[in-house]
């Protein structure tokens, strides 16, 4: 076990004060910096039984010079300290903790605390992961930058990063997602980005993998492919994770300080898993943390309308990985749907499918629905307006609250902001679609 570590809920008062702690109000705190440098898990590309590379031969020289570059990178002091500096000079960090008074008084039960990764750089956690990968890109002297985005966030980000790197930048995304987030559409090519529209099958995420893939067959010789989430062949899940694991570790800093004590619950929205993967990596160690993961579960699991793959997939191999896989008896990667459009993937990262297997965490799901309600319950009641992904596990945060002591702390990782779905929303309640809801007052304790 790490040295680094705490043991249950309580700081322990040890020094190793030449082995990356620092002192913050009396109590020691882990380095982060100092703790970006230990080695992240699967170093052979397996999480258990899950991960690995199933690709065709064309790729591999490209996954294994990009594994190398980042093996060579991850711990070296100079790209660190690059990493860390664009962190915070350049998206914001770090991203504060705030505890929502109002929403919990209101559920009338556990405190729930956000992790506010909607305050970074154009409003999401990608950008952490977007940065990292950019600097190896860098590294490895790439000039053409390709990502796939389903929500527009990841290609915001990449298209973000890549302007400032002065690379050229193509991003490729499903129609259906292009029509829903129009606004991320334009800010991608004001940032100098062209946006390729997937147009093969459902015309969401998995089509615009399936195109960035067959981009980097073509050009894997001068094209850095900047995957946004914990999936894809190895390197890529361990890699994301480990440049998300920055959200965790921060927010596992950060409740220390401000509760003196670790939250009871740790929950993320699920789609790829990336930003589940980077609040859980903070938090692994720390049995009495419960880590909830949030899938989609659309307009009902019987209704064959969900992307919810850790609750009804079963194991199968997609885009080069092995896991949770959402597929008919054929084996047919089935239709998948949500109402956002970041969360509607059929796979899942390959991490999450072990720490399901093992229990370490547990994966739930909310609806459309309910995903709306909070995304309306948390504007009115805290003046936060959370992406529609995060609304997810805000979602089930309000469900799991109110059946809590009041001492208890439910931290919620706010992957984004929601100001790229306004338009959608405005449209669903013009057409009746949606209701928000109608809340009464908050009662002071
Ligand atoms: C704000 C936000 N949260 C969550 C996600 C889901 O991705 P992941 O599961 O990789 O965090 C997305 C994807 O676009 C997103 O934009």
């Amino acid at each position: 076990m790490a040295r680094w570590r705490y043991t249950g809920n309580e700081v322990v008062n040890f020094v190793v004060a030449d082995d990356g702690f620092q002192k913050l109000d009396g109590k020691i705190m882990p380095n982060i910096s100092q703790i970006l440098s230990q080695t992240p898990p699967a170093a052979d590309g397996f999480f258990g039984e899950y991960g690995g590379q199933f690709v065709p031969e064309v790729l591999k020289p490209a996954l294994d010079e990009l594994s190398a570059t980042f093996e060579r990178y991850r711990a070296d002091p100079e790209f660190i300290r690059e990493f860390m500096s664009l962190l915070k000079h350049y998206s914001g960090r770090p991203t504060p903790v705030f505890h929502c008074a109002n929403l919990s008084r209101y559920f009338s039960g556990a405190q729930i605390y956000l992790k506010r990764e909607d305050l970074n750089h154009l409003g999401a956690h990608k950008i952490n992961n977007t940065i990292g990968q950019i600097l190896l890109a860098k590294r490895m002297g790439k000039k053409r930058v390709i990502a796939e985005t389903g929500a527009g966030q990841h290609g915001v980000a990449t298209a973000a990063t890549a302007a400032l790197m002065g690379m050229e930048c193509h991003i490729y995304m499903g129609e259906v997602d292009i029509e829903r987030q129009k606004l991320n559409v334009f800010r991608m090519q004001m940032m100098g980005a062209e946006v390729v529209s997937a147009k093969s099958g459902q015309r969401t995420l998995k089509e615009a993998v399936d195109e960035a893939i067959a981009d980097w067959m073509a050009h894997a010789d001068d094209t850095f492919y900047l995957l946004g989430s914990a999936v894809g062949p190895h390197p890529y899940p361990r890699m994301v994770r480990h440049f998300q694991s920055i959200v965790g570790w921060e927010a596992r800093e950060q409740m220390l300080e401000l509760c003196g004590r670790l939250p009871d619950y740790a929950l993320a929205c699920v789609g790829g898993g990336s930003n589940a993967i980077g609040l859980f990596a903070g938090f692994l160690d720390d049995a009495s943390v419960r880590l909830i993961g949030v899938e989609p579960s659309g307009r009902g699991l019987a209704s064959g309308e969900h992307a919810a793959t850790l609750t009804l997939g079963k194991p199968g191999v997609l885009h080069g990985f092995r896991s949770y896989l959402l597929q008919d008896s054929e084996g047919n990667v089935e239709p998948v749907y949500s109402v956002s459009a970041g969360l509607d993937y059929p796979g899942v990262g390959p991490e999450h499918s072990a720490l399901k297997d093992s229990g370490r965490a547990r994966y739930v799901h909310a609806s459309d629905q309910e995903a709306l309600n909070a995304f309306f319950t948390l504007s009115k009641l805290e003046g936060i307006i959370p992406a529609l992904e995060s609304s997810h596990a805000l979602a089930h945060a309000i469900k799991l609250a109110p059946t809590l002591p009041r001492d208890q702390i439910v931290l919620v990782n706010l992957s984004g902001r929601g100001d790229k779905d306004v338009a959608q929303i405005e449209e669903m309640v013009e057409r009746g679609e949606v209701k928000p809801p109608v809340l009464g007052p908050v009662v002071a304790d």
